[in-house]
């Protein structure tokens, strides 16, 4: 079975595909509306299931509409509607009735054990749709988002972050190892990244290059990537890390160093790491980022269910 968990784990031809089928779909879709059906509605009879033990607008959203354009249709969970939620019910035996009922899972949890006894448990694919390691789908899609507006291959750029070593970023790394890019990562001493993600990086011949100085980072990128200092749950000294993290804002000091056609992304939502200036400057292609997460988690959709063309 397919399963979506962490991007290090799915073969690197197997993301390509997704890409590649992504970028397929996008094309084919440019007269349709939000709501038509892709043709041969591929996955029509089919269910997704999610739920969000955190908030969440556009991984809500666009796996909703991706799935409903292949033809399948969505239900929205909150565990707390759930018996699980207020645990009076194994997670084994909730697994079991959703991969009775559905054809797929997408789980946003708070616990990395969670994802593990679901993917256990379930006898459907199991989508990560942000866990306190990783976020795969945003990362998949924002690498789609970088090819189409540098209509090159990513191996090919130099691509930058600027920001916490969270999960977003993690699923980077994983990434830039898949995808065989360099990846510069500029943030503070005390919040670098995991030491177990560095050498896996190493071992398997990552371009990965850790900085303390933001403008060490941003020379010669062509694309960079930032997220919120505090994530969602970030069990920390709020006020001691945003202080940390004071001289990695994002601002037009830093970026007088970058080449002139850099390009800025962030997931959303955002916080104070970048200024309002920079975030609605034309480098910023955050909008347009979004949207494509629609076109990417459709061909994640399909990759699960072994319908990839
Ligand atoms: N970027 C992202 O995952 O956004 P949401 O938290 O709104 O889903
Ligand atoms: N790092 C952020 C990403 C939100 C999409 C968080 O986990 O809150």
């Amino acid at each position: 079975m397919k399963h979506f968990i962490n991007l290090k784990d799915i073969p690197a031809k197997n993301l390509r595909k997704i890409i590649t089928d992504a970028k397929k779909r996008k094309s084919l879709r440019k007269k349709l509306g939000t709501l038509e059906l892709d043709k041969h509605a591929p996955l029509k009879g089919k269910l997704l299931i999610q739920m969000f033990e955190k908030s969440s607008l556009r991984t809500r959203l666009s796996f909703y509409l991706a799935i409903k354009q292949l033809g399948g249709t969505a239900l929205t969970l909150r565990p707390d509607e759930l018996h699980i939620g207020k645990r009076s019910e194994p997670i084994s035996d909730t697994a079991k009735i959703l991969g009775t009922y559905a054809d797929l899972f997408m789980l946003r949890t708070d616990s990395e054990k969670k994802l593990e006894l679901f993917k256990k448990n379930l006898d459907i694919p199991l989508i990560n749709g942000l866990s306190p390691n990783s976020h795969p789908a945003q990362i998949l899609s924002d690498i789609f988002t970088i090819e189409e507006i540098k209509k090159k291959s990513i191996s090919k750029l130099n691509i930058s972050w600027i920001g916490d070593s969270n999960n977003v970023l993690n699923s980077l790394i994983e990434a830039s190892v898949k995808f065989s890019f360099n990846l510069k990562i500029a943030c503070p001493k005390e919040f670098m990244p995991k030491k177990k993600l560095i050498e896996w990086v190493r071992k398997n011949d990552g371009k990965v290059y850790i900085f303390n100085n933001p403008l060490d980072a941003i020379k010669n990128s062509d694309v960079l990537l930032t997220d919120k200092v505090i994530s969602m749950n970030d069990k920390v000294n709020k006020s001691y890390k945003i202080k940390k993290f004071k001289n990695f804002k994002i601002n037009d000091q830093i970026l007088k160093n970058a080449k002139k056609d850099l390009i800025i992304l962030h997931c959303l939502p955002r916080g104070d790491e970048i200024t309002d200036k920079v975030f609605n400057s034309v480098r910023s292609k955050v909008w347009i980022q979004a949207l494509n997460r629609v076109h990417v988690q459709k061909s994640i959709l399909l990759y699960c269910l072994d319908k990839l063309r």
